[in-house]
């Protein structure tokens, strides 16, 4: 059976989540496709030209996800996201991912209106800037990083600006999305509304 679940949205508003509980409770499969953009804006902070580290990317870049949630290699994913050439390189294994047979939930920016423009169910999860600057502050001083509130929120928002303002492929919800806004709901809420939102198409 293939049955895709496309959940997009800004960072930090809790689609990652959502995404493995949902991908848990039914048994598929799960690609947080940030990490790939990660994965190149790694790369080109190591001075590789990120049209070519797009292309050379191997399982390899992936292996250490604690590194590339770094924010200055979040900044540097969302450098490289604008470039068509890399988003058209990484467009490949996203669908591939998406067809495995068992279930597929991928999380990202345009997975419901590029990627998987026909998946079964689609979510736009979202929250206020300041609610995510806030959870991405505890999820950092958790793993021990510092970091202070106002620098979070700026590069909330700096990311927020660049990934909707891009000619190619921007973020926007899907007209046939569901947006959930988790600003005032708990993660359990959340996990819990996208599972029924599952549930219902299958
Ligand atoms: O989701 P995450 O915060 O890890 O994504 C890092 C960056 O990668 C985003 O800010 C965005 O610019 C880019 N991205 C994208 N399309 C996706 C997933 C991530 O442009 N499907």
């Amino acid at each position: 059976m293939r049955f895709t679940v496309a959940i997009d949205g800004p960072a930090a508003a809790g689609k990652g989540t959502i995404g493995r509980a949902v991908a848990d409770h039914f048994g598929f499969a799960h690609l947080d496709t940030g990490l790939l953009y990660r994965a190149v804006g790694a790369r080109m902070l190591r001075g590789e030209r990120a049209e070519d580290a797009a292309l050379a990317l191997t399982p390899e870049d992936l292996a250490d996800p604690d590194a590339l949630r770094a924010p200055d290699v979040a900044q540097a994913a969302s450098k490289v996201a604008v470039i068509p050439e890399v988003r058209d390189a990484l467009l490949a294994f996203q669908r591939a991912f998406a067809h495995r047979i068992g279930g597929a939930v991928l999380d990202g920016r345009d997975i419901g209106t590029v990627i998987c423009p026909r998946a079964e169910v689609k979510l736009f999860v979202t929250a206020s800037a300041e609610v995510r600057a806030k959870r991405r502050l505890d999820e950092l001083m958790g793993r021990g990083l510092e970091a202070e509130y106002d620098t979070v929120l700026a590069d909330v928002r700096a990311r927020d600006a660049r990934d909707t303002e891009r000619a190619t492929a921007p973020m926007i919800a899907a007209d046939d999305a569901l947006t959930l806004d988790t600003s005032e709901m708990s993660a359990e809420a959340a996990i819990a509304a996208a599972i029924a939102a599952v549930q219902s198409r299958k």
